[in-house]
């Protein structure tokens, strides 16, 4: 494959200064990795974090796959994201500028940061929390969301971050999942002007039951709206804050505690819970954050992800802080009060790093067409000097336009493949160091051994696809499933692999560059927007609805601005509907899914069949599901399909 043609070189503007200048720079420091894997983490971790206890060990291989990094180290997050910089005279510098839904600007310095964080920690402290309990946190885009997981970090409580869009049943399972003893959510979120329920959603998820290992829930008041109180075990934030002492004593951890819990879709089954540590994990987030990035401290970082998600926690809450970043957090949505808003923000805070998704762009690009006033180039984006993109293949048309009309042709772009699982970047270009191809995301971060193989393990050639693994362990990779170790083997490191780490995408590499690209996922798991879901969850949903829905499947089906939207094929236990009945009953199903999972999980399409296409032996002929999805001509074999008549029946739209 030589589908990479067009070749960005490194600005010269940018390579000067940067951390990783040049190639060479780039390849001594893959050598050194290469020499010795545990020694170039070890330095690392050395220069970037403060251990209170130094670590001996670096990397443990042992107990593969359970990998152990800096094992015999002490730390503690928040005083690494906080305190030192702090003590090293930062402590009047911006850490967050807050721009909230309505536009409002607030200004928080490390130094208050940490004092919030601090009397957070102390009440949560007060309330009973000890190391090791877990904190479920369902909030939205707000410094007190960053003050939450920070709070947690600096007494050893590991939290775990439910993004607000998901649904009062998500948010029950994962609050069981993890058994909290606090949840720590607000009154309402603002979002586009809108005022959006989560206290509500917290107290409908505890009255669903199992949730009983709640002792308390921590109300931040974001917008007084109207909401039901419980008096023994609802607290409002501000009245738990107001007496606590603004500095509290660091829990010191082991490097391998965990710092956080993050539910996330797999193929199969309920959302895992994805367990990280506090310094591999910590070690990963700061060196990333500063190379990928290349952030210098006169920088202005925006990442716009939320919390909910891992690029919130690395790129917003660990990452930024860790390195004594000053960074933007923005609580509402590109679209309000209109399109330009991401502009607007860039050039009223001089952001001069900016990192969001290709379906934000793709829309953005969309809304421009229709409104030319919203247009990038009718903003000052001068200060932009790297420009980012994470969550899903950025295709080169949208890469273009992002490079041209935002970045003014002068800005790297940084396309950067990770995952929840991985804790920080993965495969990315260095913005001082690697020439750039639409498209493509380039090379490993340094350290990073990721490989494309077959079925069996083996390297194929460059230019051939196959699976994207990763040879060897690395500080940020995922610990466990939370609750479920013979889960996190057999999803991550199946047998026939040669113990590599399986990322669940297909890549291919270039056959002269060796530059990688992500062909998407190998297995059920669906990229909407950005947002992780697995086929198998939304199935669950559908057919949960016992009293409409006999069968379902689900597929992804392409999508120029979502990447993919979500189709589903329903066998109700009634008569199939059509027309109107049809439109209603989809609708139905529609609410339901939103109901189950949250408004993301919702099917874009429906359409009901009498049956699913089926081989003689009963599977569900899902390839076939995919192609009618996506409107094409049916050109497999169906010689084997048990009921070749339901197809006609899958193709009608509703
Ligand atoms: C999946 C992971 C990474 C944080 C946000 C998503 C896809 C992510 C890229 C990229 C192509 C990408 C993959 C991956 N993905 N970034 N730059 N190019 N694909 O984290 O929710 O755990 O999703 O997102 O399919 O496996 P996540």
């Amino acid at each position: 494959m030589s589908a990479h043609k067009i070749t960005y070189p490194v600005p010269g503007a940018v390579m000067k200064d940067a951390h990783v200048s040049g190639m060479p720079a780039y390849r001594s420091l893959v050598a050194e990795a290469d020499a010795d894997l545990g020694a170039y983490w070890g330095r690392l971790a050395r220069e970037f974090v403060s251990w209170r206890t130094p670590f001996a060990k670096t990397l443990d291989v042992g107990s593969a796959p359970f990998f152990k990094w800096f094992e015999d180290g002490t730390l503690n997050a928040s005083y690494n994201c906080l305190d030192r910089h702090v003590e090293r005279g930062l402590g009047d510098k911006a850490a967050i500028v807050f721009e909230a839904d309505d536009g409002q600007v607030n200004r928080v310095t490390y130094s208050d940061l940490l004092a919030r964080t601090c009397r957070l920690a102390n009440a949560l402290k007060t309330r009973g929390v000890k190391k090791g309990d877990r904190v479920v946190i369902y909030m939205s885009m707000s410094v007190e969301g960053v003050v939450a997981m920070q709070a947690c970090a600096r007494i050893g409580a590991t939290h775990s971050v439910v993004f607000g869009g998901f649904s009062a049943q998500s948010l029950r399972d994962r609050i069981a999942g993890a058994g909290a003893v606090v949840v720590i959510t607000a009154d309402e979120q603002l979002r586009g002007g809108k005022q959006l329920p989560l206290k509500a959603i917290v107290d409908e998820a505890i009255a669903l039951g199992g949730c009983d290992s709640v002792k308390d829930v921590i109300v931040y008041r974001r917008t007084g709206g109207q909401i039901a109180w419980d008096a023994l075990r609802d607290r409002w934030m501000h009245e738990e804050t107001e007496t606590q002492d603004d500095t509290c004593e660091p829990e010191w951890v082991g490097a391998e505690h965990p710092l956080f819990l993050l539910y996330t879709s797999g193929s199969t089954g309920k959302p895992k819970g994805v367990q990280h540590s506090t310094g591999g994990y910590l070690v990963h987030a700061a060196v990333s954050t500063s190379w990928t990035f290349d952030l210098k401290d006169e920088d202005v970082f925006w990442c716009t992800a939320d919390i909910g998600w891992v690029t919130g926690h690395t790129y917003i809450t660990y990452g930024p802080l860790s390195i004594g970043a000053t960074q933007v957090v923005f609580e509402g949505v590109p679209t309000y009060p209109d399109a330009g808003r991401f502009w607007q923000m860039i050039q009223d805070h001089k952001v001069s790093v900016f990192y969001t998704a290709p379906t934000a762009i793709r829309s953005l690009i969309k809304a421009t067409e229709a409104n030319q006033a919203i247009h990038p180039g009718r903003y000052d984006l001068a200060s932009l000097r790297i420009l980012g993109s994470v969550g899903e293949p950025i295709n080169p048309a949208a890469w273009e336009w992002y490079h041209e009309h935002v970045g003014g042709g002068r800005c790297p772009i940084v396309d950067t493949f990770w995952q929840t699982e991985t804790g920080g970047h993965m495969i990315t270009p260095l913005p001082g160091a690697t020439p750039l191809v639409p498209g493509s995301c380039t090379l490993p971060f340094p350290g990073i051994a990721a490989a494309v193989v077959d079925e069996t393990g083996n390297d194929v050639p460059n230019g051939q696809g196959g699976l994207l693994v990763v040879k060897r362990p690395w500080p940020g990779m995922i610990r466990n499933i939370w609750g479920d170790p013979e889960r996190f083997k057999l999803s991550y490191f199946p047998p026939e692999l040669q113990g590599y780490y399986l990322a669940g995408d297909g890549a291919i590499r270039d056959v002269e560059t060796g530059y990688f690209t992500i062909t998407g996922r190998i297995d059920d798991v669906l990229n909407v927007s950005g947002h992780r879901m697995g086929t198998m969850e939304i199935e669950s949903a559908l057919v949960s609805c016992t009293a409409l829905v006999a069968e379902a499947a689900v597929v992804g089906r392409p999508d120029e601005t979502t990447g993919e939207t979500i189709c589903a094929f329903v066998v109700l236990k009634g008569p199939r509907p059509t027309g109107d009945d049809a439109r209603r009953i989809a609708a139905e199903l529609r609410h339901w899914v939103a109901k189950e999972i949250g408004p993301i999980a919702k099917p874009k399409d429906i359409r009901f069949g009498d049956n699913l296409p089926k081989t003689r032996s009963g599977k569900i002929m899902r390839r076939l599901l995919r192609s009618i999805a996506k409107d094409e001509a049916i050109t497999q074999d169906i010689s084997t399909l048990e009921n070749p008549a339901v197809l006609d029946q899958l193709m009608e739209r509703n």
